[in-house]
């Protein structure tokens, strides 16, 4: 529990923390998601760090580095990515240590990866991973622990006296020209110093989830041990007398087992190894090692990047009275996932040459843009604009905002132009921080005018029948832009919402025209509703349900996509970026039916009113068509609160929370893809539901009887407290509730409530109230007009206006503001 008093001087008002005995740091457990296909980092790393250390395995989902499924450690690397599909991200350049090689033969020691896993193997208890630190024991009896700083990362191996093969041990540390999924392109090269034992080099590798490549360079010194003697090795085969060595991609054998290597006269003290790279030379990435590890200090960086990440998780803190710590570890460690990606390459950009800030592994957008993201705007906005002018410097120099970036290379899109909701979201919750609006404006207006000879990584495709039809046909003609000609429903849809965040960044920026503009085509999605549509399951039933998004043919015939196909309970159908892929991307029509987020109003009419619509999202969700465990799934948990239903949102919560996410490793229901899962959990506990692109929070009980949260800009605390509050969550329904100690009756919240430090007070009690929430002028924004509620309609609805920022970034203040528009303007 926190305890604060009150400083005065100088005029000046300021809360101090005299004393404070919670400590976030306690309820990480970076381990959720290391096996079961949650694929996070586990390992060491600063927030948006680089350098990101671990062991890797060579487990068969292994894109996060380490797993905890009974694979064996590989090698010790320090480049990764989280919670991420694709191929194996990074893992450049590995480090292996063994106690000796038998009989003093460094022929004997094992030196390709696939031989030496056999020294590999671990007992999961070794396993020691912290925030900033990781650690594992082999069963070679060789302890391993790293840690990292922006660059650079530092191992310490500690060895047995005795070798594997009975003999004293003679320590071999090897480094090898390979990464994760074994994509090095072209030669390698590497060279080791015969006096020091430096180890440096570089290599071409694939980036992960695209078709580009891109060269990394290291740089690895050496504490600790008496050096016996140090090589190459090739193959199987290594040399003491050969010190450079240029090794080939080869066709057999691919890529060829190269490396150098460093051997100690014995294991008697620890052994330090610092590596460091740089996308841009050997020497750059040998001056991150030196100025940021300058004297092999173990404890003084692990120290520093413990301190990193208490810092970042500090302005949340919530009461832990009364309730089961793997609920508050839950909580602090799905927070914990959000920080590891997008990481900060400042500097490290060899493409083209900037002022601006450059952030790498946006891996993807399409999953980071719901709530990821969004949680970072509150918590973290400083880095949230970075991000913001590196995305608006790439669309400068590269010709289009990404969706999916990562290792220096456009990756592939998978919806819409989902930046365009990133750049809405912070520019209606008024991040400036030097960002360039004008220029973001006009990026976000490219990705809907022009479309790229090669969407199938940046922009959109189809442009020309979008505008002509209003819609993307299945088998469409497009002979002007390639891409994979699939997934027209959902790419209709995510355009049509990609539109209104234009729109309203138009409004928002005075260009009416605009506005009214893409006002008109974020109408689009009602192209592709057919009406009389129904659905079958499998085995002929009727779902009941009638009116489903189909696909349309250029000559504006329907075609026909069964809407359960490529739903959670379809284990036939191909439904990601195959060129046999269907007409929704990696979800059905059923749930691809909620994702309209600006215009639920419409939607709901079109659904046959607020209880039609509830009864289809509970049929979505109970009958398993949905799945927690994509990102698609978020919103439908909430999207409950635009029928007037706002406690069946807290009940959806709690019914995924914890069942389909807990504190074991294989806790996460999915790829965690870079945080997005964990953004999930942390803005469900918090009691907060973005509706990313609108200034808008759906608001349900917090997990926690208070919540405060700091904003690192303004200073203020915005907290949540809870009244009546049970740690059994029977009470989750909001009966009554109070903004700054006036009645507040809308289900939603504004950003401005993180920025000025908003107090909301919700009284719980233990069945659904009949007011809370529940008339039309309590429902968060939309397009449209909500018809068939109880209760009635006033005409006008409320459209988020942008919050400004004032102010320094160590200061100011915020004030968001909300124009009032007249419905009637906003009709499609
Ligand atoms: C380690 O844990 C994983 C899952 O947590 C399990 O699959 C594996 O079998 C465990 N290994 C051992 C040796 O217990
Ligand atoms: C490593 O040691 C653990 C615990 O003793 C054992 O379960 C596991 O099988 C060993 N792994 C290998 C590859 O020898
Ligand atoms: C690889 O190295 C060889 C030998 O130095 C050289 O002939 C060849 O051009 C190199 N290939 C590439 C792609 O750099
Ligand atoms: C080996 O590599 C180092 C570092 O790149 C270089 O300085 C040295 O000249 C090379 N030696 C030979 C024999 O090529
Ligand atoms: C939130 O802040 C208030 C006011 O500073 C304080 O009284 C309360 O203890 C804090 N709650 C938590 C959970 O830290
Ligand atoms: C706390 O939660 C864990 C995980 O759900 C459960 O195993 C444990 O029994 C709970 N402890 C108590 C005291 O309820
Ligand atoms: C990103 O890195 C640059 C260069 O090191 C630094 O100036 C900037 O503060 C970093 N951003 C964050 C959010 O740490
Ligand atoms: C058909 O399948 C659905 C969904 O699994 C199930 O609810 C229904 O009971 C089945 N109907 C028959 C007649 O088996
Ligand atoms: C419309 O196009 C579809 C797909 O090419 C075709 O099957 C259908 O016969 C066409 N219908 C008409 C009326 O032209
Ligand atoms: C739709 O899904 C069902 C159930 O998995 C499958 O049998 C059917 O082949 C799928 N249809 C298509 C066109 O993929
Ligand atoms: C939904 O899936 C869960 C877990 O996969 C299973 O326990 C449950 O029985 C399923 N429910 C239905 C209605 O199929
Ligand atoms: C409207 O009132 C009826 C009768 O009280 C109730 O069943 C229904 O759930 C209400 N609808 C909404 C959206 O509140």
């Amino acid at each position: 529990m926190a305890l604060f008093f009150t400083l005065c001087c100088l005029g000046l008002s300021s809360k101090v923390l005299a004393q404070d005995t919670f400590d976030p740091l306690d309820y990480v457990e970076p381990l959720i998601g290391a096996s079961n296909g949650g694929n996070v980092f586990p390992g060491a790393s600063l927030p948006y760090g680089m350098a990101k250390a671990v062991a890797d395995t060579n487990s068969g989902s292994n894109q996060g580095g380490f797993t905890l499924d009974g694979a064996a450690v590989t090698g010790f690397s320090m480049m990764h990515d989280s919670g991420t599909g694709g191929s194996p991200s990074l893992g450049n350049f590995p480090l292996f240590p063994y106690t000796n090689c038998p009989s003093s033969d460094i022929d004997q020691c094992a030196f390709p990866k696939k031989t030496r896993a056999r020294y590999g193997g671990f007992s999961n208890g070794s396993v020691v991973a912290k925030p900033g630190m990781f650690g594992i024991t082999l069963n070679s009896s060789i302890q391993a622990e790293m840690t990292v700083t922006q660059h650079a990362a530092l191992f310490r191996f500690t060895f047995p006296s005795v070798g594997t093969d009975g003999q004293p041990a003679q320590p071999l540390i090897l480094q090898d020209l390979s990464d994760l999924s074994d994509s090095r392109q072209d030669n390698g090269t590497v060279s080791v110093d015969a006096t020091t034992g430096r180890i440096t080099g570089s290599a071409r590798f694939v980036s992960s989830f695209s078709a580009g490549s891109y060269v990394l360079y290291f740089c690895t010194d050496f504490k600790g041990g008496e050096i016996l003697d140090n090589g190459i090795f090739v193959n199987s085969r290594a040399s003491a007398g050969v010190k450079n060595l240029t090794v080939s991609r080869s066709i057999n054998g691919y890529p060829l087992p190269g490396g150098a290597f460093v051997r100690f006269k014995s294991g008697a003290e620890p052994i330090l190894v610092r590596t460091a790279t740089s996308f841009i030379s050997v020497s750059q990435s040998c001056s991150h090692a030196e100025s940021e590890i300058p004297s092999f200090d173990f404890r003084g960086v692990s120290d520093a990047a413990t301190a990193a990440w208490r810092a970042k998780l500090s302005p949340i803190k919530v009461s832990t009275n009364g309730i089961n710590k793997s609920i508050v570890t839950n909580f602090y460690s799905g927070i914990y996932r959000t920080f590891i990606n997008p990481q900060n390459y400042t500097g490290e950009n060899p493409l083209w040459s900037s002022s601006e800030p450059y952030f790498d592994s946006f891996y993807c957008i399409w999953d980071l843009f719901r709530s990821q993201l969004p949680f970072l705007t509150i918590v973290d906005p400083t880095t949230v604009e970075q991000m913001i002018r590196s995305l608006i410097d790439t669309y400068r120099h590269v010709g289009w905002l990404p969706d999916c970036r990562m290792s220096l290379n456009k990756g592939y899109t998978q919806g819409g132009s989902n930046a365009d909701v990133v750049l809405a979201d912070g520019y209606l919750k008024g991040l400036n921080g030097g960002i360039n609006w004008e220029d973001g404006y006009a990026a976000v207006v490219k990705d809907a005018e022009v479309e790229p000879f090669d969407w199938c990584c940046e922009g959109r495709g189809g442009l020309d029948s979008w505008k002509s039809l209003g819609y993307i046909p299945v088998q469409d003609f497009d002979y002007k832009g390639f891409g994979t000609m699939t997934r027209s429903i959902s790419r209709t849809l995510e355009y049509s919402y990609n539109d209104f965040c234009i729109a309203q960044m138009a409004g928002a920026m005075g260009k009416t025209a605009d506005q009214e503009k893409y006002i008109e085509s974020s109408g689009n999605w009602q192209n592709l509703y057919k009406a009389d549509q129904t659905s079958l399951w499998w085995n002929g039933t009727d779902t009941g349900f009638v009116g489903f998004f189909e696909p349309r043919f250029l000559n504006k015939t329907w075609g026909y996509q069964n809407p359960l196909n490529c739903s959670n309970l379809d284990e036939v159908s191909v439904c990601s970026l195959q060129n046999s892929g269907r007409e929704t991307f990696e979800s059905s029509i059923w749930e691809y039916g909620f994702f309209v987020p600006h215009d639920q109003a419409t939607l709901l009419t079109l659904y046959g009113g607020p209880d039609a619509f509830v009864r289809r999202l509970d049929y979505l969700h109970d009958h398993n068509i949905t799945y927690i465990g994509n990102e698609p799934a978020f919103l439908t948990v909430f999207q409950y609160h635009y029928a007037a239903r706002p406690a069946l949102s807290a009940k959806r919560s709690h019914f995924y929370i914890p069942q389909f996410f807990s504190t074991t490793p294989d806790g996460l229901p999915g790829n965690d893809d870079s945080g997005a899962m964990g953004s999930f959990v942390a803005f469900s506990m918090m009691g907060f539901f973005p509706n990313p692109g609108q200034n808008v929070y759906l608001i349900t009980p917090p997990y926690f009887e208070h919540v405060n949260i700091t904003h690192p800009l303004t200073g203020k605390t915005a907290s949540v407290t809870n009244v009546n509050f049970d740690p059994t969550y029977s009470n989750i329904y909001i009966q009554s509730a109070t903004l700054d100690g006036a009645p507040y009756t809308k289900s939603w919240i504004d950003h401005s409530f993180f920025t000025e430090g908003k107090q909301l007070v919700l009284t719980l009690g233990r069945n659904e109230s009949a007011t809370w929430g529940r008339s039309v002028a309590d429902l968060p924004p939309s397009l449209g007009t909500y018809a068939g509620f109880n209760g009635t309609y006033s005409g006008k609805r409320m459209m988020g206006a942008r919050g400004v920022r004032s102010g320094s970034s160590s200061g100011g203040s915020y004030k968001a503001g909300f124009g009032v528009l007249d419905g009637d303007n906003w009709k499609i």
